[in-house]
């Protein structure tokens, strides 16, 4: 099994101010990492649960990613990571089963990660991010 760990669910917000504010009053949940991924034009929050994180994300710029789907779809789960001890290994193996790479090869992600995300066509719906810390 080459996924060790659900690392994250990302969910994208309008408001991150606001999110991460429902979390800490509903949950006290509090911001672990904080984070602008200038290359992806997203701000990312992530709150840690257990060994994983849940991540609250928005867009920078109107035409980033998460601008686009919170424009097209509204808010709500837009990714699922998952961590692996090689994202090459996994990226190869889920092409190899018919998946669709977003990332022809891994790239940096956030907080010093090794990350590639594959399409949700091809993989039941569901944009993938593999992610190797
Ligand atoms: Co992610």
């Amino acid at each position: 099994m080459l996924l060790t760990q659900i690392d994250h669910v990302a969910i994208a917000v309008n408001d991150l101010e606001a999110a991460v504010e429902y979390y800490r009053r509903a949950f006290g949940a509090e911001v672990h990492h904080r984070e602008v991924v200038e290359r992806d034009g997203v701000e990312e929050v992530l709150l840690k649960v257990g060994e994983s994180y849940l991540q609250l994300t928005t867009g920078l710029r109107a035409d980033s990613a998460i601008s686009l789907f919170l424009e097209r779809r509204g808010e709500g789960i837009h990714h699922v990571g998952y961590r692996v001890d090689n994202c090459a290994e996994a990226l190869a193996a889920i092409i190899a089963a018919g998946g669709r790479a977003i990332d022809p090869e891994p790239r940096p992600g956030s907080r010093g990660t090794t990350v590639a995300f594959v399409h949700p066509k091809g993989s039941f719906g569901t944009l993938i991010e593999l992610v190797q810390e």
